[in-house]
């Protein structure tokens, strides 16, 4: 491993995200085809709104990198493809750049590549307040990602140990910093408990980022020295999971904007996403693989591919707009239906919503 926590991550979530491509459960959400769609593709509208704005497409890059000079020049990459792209990205955690300002050139190129798009800053639950307003200010950030990663930290060497403050923290720095303010988790899933916590301290967007893609028990127990977490790596619920758990369960709809990430490979996987009542969908571990193996060249044409097929795949399903995906009929099979059986969500009304 080298010296710097970031470059770890970096090198290990490509390494273990190619060798053990985790089922992630979208191969358990099928559509249904019926075959008069009704559409011409040049008319279908794949804009999106999130955190109050529209986005054209309704995925984008999240947060991953920054805090060395390695992760800065990524950072460079993602941001230039996303500008280039038109979509969305996130930076990751400010927090290094918030103990060392020598480290805030690596999160500041991230504007710099990229000055007319959305911007997400990311900061921990341990951010004060003040840290939190300047994390966005370092990047002229459109809005603010929290993230909570309590499984990450309990199995990271040097990670925390005490969550008593968590939730009053994220009410504080909701309340203080002027743009909105998005928690995610980091691959194991918001539950629906978690996302009606967020929901009482005023979150009003989350992202469920649940399992099956990046997975940080795996990258921090490979940086411990006795590696005893092995049996951990299945925690958390997978993305569709978390989609049905907070926007289909018994208690209803949310009252929060929800985003999706986690496991996403594919735009198939990302109008499913949409389709489970996602605003948009988040993508982390695919988009670096691409950048680390074919270059900032071929992440450009894959974000255009991206945006081309999720086109397509609305025609194939008549949705001349996100929000009509959330009326396509949806059939959950296999271990996400055990889940949705077991959680109290009502499967046979997703397979005939048309
Ligand atoms: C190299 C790497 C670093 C990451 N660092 C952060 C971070 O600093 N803050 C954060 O909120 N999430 C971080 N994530 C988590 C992602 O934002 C996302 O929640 C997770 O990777 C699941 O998405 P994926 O399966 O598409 O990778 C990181 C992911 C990767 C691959």
């Amino acid at each position: 491993m080298s010296s710097n926590r970031k470059d770890d991550h970096v090198q290990l979530a490509e390494e273990l995200n190619t060798k053990n491509r985790a089922a992630g459960g979208f191969h358990d959400v099928r559509f249904m085809h019926h075959t008069f769609n009704g559409l011409a593709r040049d008319g279908v509208d794949t804009s999106t709104t999130v955190a109050g704005a529209r986005w054209e497409v309704p995925f984008y890059i999240n947060a991953m990198t920054g805090g060395s000079e390695k992760t800065g020049r990524i950072n460079a990459d993602l941001a230039r493809a996303a500008s280039t792209a038109g979509v969305a990205m996130a930076s990751g955690s400010v927090s290094a750049a918030l103990r060392d300002p020598a480290l805030e050139p690596t999160f500041r190129i991230v504007r710099e590549s990229a000055p007319q798009s959305f911007l997400f800053a990311n900061v921990s639950p341990e951010a004060t307040v003040e840290q939190a307003r300047r994390a966005v200010e370092l990047l002229d950030a459109n809005a603010l990602q929290v993230h909570v990663n309590p499984a990450q930290e309990l199995v990271m060497p040097e990670g925390d140990r005490d969550f008593r403050h968590w939730l009053d923290r994220i009410a504080e720095i909701v309340e203080a910093v002027d743009v909105p303010v998005v928690v995610k988790e980091v691959g194991f899933g918001l539950s629906a408990d978690s996302v009606a916590e967020l929901a009482a301290r005023g979150v009003t967007t989350v992202d469920v980022s649940g399992r099956g893609g990046t997975n940080f028990i795996d990258i921090e127990n490979h940086r411990r020295s006795r590696q005893e977490y092995t049996y951990l790596s299945g925690w958390g619920q997978s993305t569709p999971e978390c989609l049905l758990d907070t926007v289909h369960g018994p208690g209803g709809a949310p009252t929060v904007h929800v985003l999706a990430s986690g496991g996403v490979r594919t735009p198939l996987d990302v109008v499913r996403a949409l389709a489970l009542g996602a605003r948009a969908v988040g993508v982390s571990g695919h988009f670096l693989h691409v950048l680390l193996t074919d270059g900032p060249d071929a992440l450009v044409e894959e974000l255009g591919a991206w945006t081309d097929q999720v086109r397509t795949l609305m025609t194939l399903l008549g949705a001349p707009d996100v929000p009509s995906l959330t009326s396509t009929d949806l059939l959950v099979t296999g271990e996400t239906a055990e889940f949705a059986r077991l959680r109290g969500i009502d499967l046979p009304s997703l397979a005939r919503r048309r």
